[in-house]
């Protein structure tokens, strides 16, 4: 349960909020590298933490992310046409290149410099695996670019796809951080889906109802644990990190991906879920890539032609209620990132927290807003530099972990918790 006004703070991104300042500090995904497909390309129209911005990728490949509204009048520069090195106004031919500097004023004298002093904000725009990143902070603080593995490893050893998400970020996040629930939402996938079958640690999971769960601190953030019991004399454990501001990983299962998801607010009542899917030391399969664009694991399908998950609240996420009565769906819904996104959803756009009723499962999240709100709380009192800015910080994953009862997780699973490339992750 937490107070009103904290509850404010952790869920507010816009411009000068704490929480928003926060965000601000980091490298964030603000959208796919498939959406600027190639030189002077339609513009995208980007909204990430309130602001609303237009990407866009010009003549010589270079990628700019500005404010959405022309300078002149306002107009959405998402009409303007890209060539010659810029993108131009639909209404009077404004000219502004990616770094947000107009170049053309047609209507002007051939030797004015009016143009020279007129600039949109912008914000930087870096291709890193499949995601083109952004950094909204002071340019004068610019961190390193990110190093989290899933977009440093080989192309054809990732994918990643992106949902639009209705509801703010940090229930999404939540979800995310909350491994309890899959014994219960997810059951029914476990033993079918095919990025997800076979592993001998979801029997654990789905024999063990009542997860003990314990959080160790991180540099960048926690690692948050999950023990259920094993064979005699051992725990099974599936461990998450949590990277701050919004990175976690699942724990892995046998030999399939490893996948993921970054949670970015678009505003404060909607988020992008980035979603990846990688593997440390080999390409994934064509019957893997192949499942992950059809919808399988923690993707899902689309609206053609947008971001938006064909089961969505407009028509009930295709509820099923004879699957959920024959138990092939615990809730009714298909899928595993939907079955999340559905009920995250079903809290309201930004869930009352003053209203909850918090049990020991719930650890990890507990953990994981505490460390938000002093992170927050310390960068606006103090200009603190928070956790996970620093890319040392990326270097993690999640693990899947059969270990003897008496040995603590977080000392056994060291090198399991760290990425070291060319070396498997750590799965059963
Ligand atoms: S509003 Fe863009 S050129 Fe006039
Ligand atoms: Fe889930």
């Amino acid at each position: 349960m937490l107070k009103p006004e904290v509850n404010e703070l952790l869920t507010r991104t816009g411009p000068q909020s704490p929480m928003g300042e926060l965000f601000r500090q980091y490298w964030i995904p603000a959208l796919l590298a498939e959406e600027l497909p190639e030189n002077d390309c339609a513009p995208v129209r980007v909204k990430l933490l309130s602001e609303r911005m237009i990407a866009f990728r010009d003549s010589d490949g270079r990628y700019g992310l500005i404010d959405e509204f022309c300078a002149h009048r306002g107009v959405s520069l998402w009409f303007g046409k890209t060539g010659n090195g810029g993108l131009r106004c639909a209404y009077h031919g404004w000219k502004f290149d990616v770094t947000g500097q107009c170049l053309d004023v047609p209507s002007e004298p051939e030797d004015s410099i009016f143009c020279s002093k007129v600039k949109l904000t912008n914000y930087p725009l870096v291709k890193i695996g499949d995601v083109l990143w952004t950094y909204m902070g002071d340019p004068a603080t610019t961190p390193p670019l990110p190093e989290f593995e899933w977009v440093h490893v080989p192309s054809d050893q990732h994918y990643t796809s992106k949902r639009w998400q209705e509801s703010n970020w940090l229930q999404a996040l939540e979800g995310g951080i909350d491994s309890s629930h899959v014994s219960w939402l997810h059951s029914g996938g476990l033993n079918s889906d095919p990025l997800f079958k076979g592993a001998k640690g979801n029997q654990y999971n789905l024999n063990d109802l009542k997860p003990h769960f314990e959080v160790a601190d991180a540099e960048g953030g926690l690692f948050i644990a999950a023990r259920r019991n094993a064979e005699e004399g051992h725990y099974y454990w599936r461990i998450t990190p949590f990277v701050m501001p919004s990175f976690t990983m699942v724990p892995p299962r046998g030999d399939h991906p490893v996948h993921g998801h970054f949670w970015v607010p678009i505003d404060d009542e909607n988020c992008w879920v980035f979603t990846f899917d990688y593997h440390p030391v080999r390409p994934l399969s064509a019957d893997e890539l192949q499942a992950m664009k059809d919808g399988y694991g923690v993707h899902n399908q689309y609206v053609p032609g947008t971001y938006r998950p064909l089961q969505n609240k407009d028509n009930d996420y295709l509820m099923d209620r004879e699957a959920q009565k024959r138990g092939e769906t615990f809730s009714g819904v298909w899928g595993i990132a939907i079955q999340d996104a559905s009920l995250q959803e079903s809290m309201g756009p930004i869930v009352d927290r003053t209203k909850e009723r918090l049990v020991p499962t719930d650890t990890g999240i507990i953990k994981a807003r505490q460390k938000l709100r002093k992170s927050a709380e310390a960068l606006r009192d103090a200009g603190v530099q928070p956790p996970g800015v620093d890319p040392d910080h990326h270097r993690v994953r999640s693990a899947a972990i059969v270990l003897p009862t008496d040995l603590p997780f977080i000392e056994a699973s060291r090198e399991a918790l760290t990425a070291t490339p060319g070396v498997a992750q750590t799965s059963v």
